[in-house]
């Protein structure tokens, strides 16, 4: 009887003790992250964002489709714009997603997307000014092309 209580507690601990740290480990699990015009919970312009967000990654949502606007000088982040994915170049063909830039610049979402060679960003600036991509992009992860082998994304 005392050693069916003992261990009886024993496997009640236990069973905390593996519940408990699947809890505290986010990075585990996936979480709904979609950027809109006006959050500031961003941060890390210009990085890749999914050198972290993502499966195993510390980052909070493994994000499908992220990275970072600018202005035309290249300089300073371009806040509260759109990005457009269409199957054809200068947003025709037809459309795919959108997701608003955020007050800081930065765009992301966990929204699923195929990257299957027919996926062209268009960028349009909270002004209205709107500029493509001519070729289409082989992956969402824009910060890794961008500011890295070619210039930042950019709008007027
Ligand atoms: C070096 C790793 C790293 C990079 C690169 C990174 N993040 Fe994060 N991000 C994190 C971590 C860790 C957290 C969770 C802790 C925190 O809020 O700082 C996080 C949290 C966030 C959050 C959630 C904040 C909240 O409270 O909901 C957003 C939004 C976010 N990141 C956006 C981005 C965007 C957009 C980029 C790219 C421009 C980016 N991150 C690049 C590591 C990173
Ligand atoms: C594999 C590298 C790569 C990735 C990933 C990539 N781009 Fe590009 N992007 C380029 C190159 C190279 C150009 C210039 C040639 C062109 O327009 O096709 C470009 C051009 C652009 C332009 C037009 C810039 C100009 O000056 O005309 C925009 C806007 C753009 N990309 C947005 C995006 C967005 C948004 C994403 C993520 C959804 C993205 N790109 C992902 C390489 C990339």
């Amino acid at each position: 009887m005392l050693n069916k209580t003992i261990s009886g507690i024993f496997l009640f601990i236990a069973i905390l003790l593996i519940f408990g740290s699947c809890e505290k480990d986010d990075s585990e699990k996936n979480e709904t992250k979609i950027s809109r015009h006006y959050d500031d919970e961003s941060h890390n312009n210009g990085q890749n964002c999914m050198d972290c967000h993502k499966s195993g990654g510390d980052g909070e949502g493994w994000f499908t489709v992220a990275g970072s606007v600018y202005d035309s000088l290249k300089t300073n982040p371009s806040p509260n714009g759109t990005i457009k994915l269409f199957t054809e170049p200068g947003g025709t063909g037809t459309w795919i997603l959108t997701v608003e830039v955020d007050g800081l610049g930065n765009f992301y979402t966990t929204e699923a997307v195929s990257f299957d060679g027919h996926v062209y960003p268009v960028v349009e600036s909270a002004q209205g000014n709107v500029i493509g991509m001519k070729a289409p992009t082989p992956t969402g992860q824009c910060n890794s092309c961008h500011g890295v082998t070619t210039d930042k994304i950019w709008v007027k």
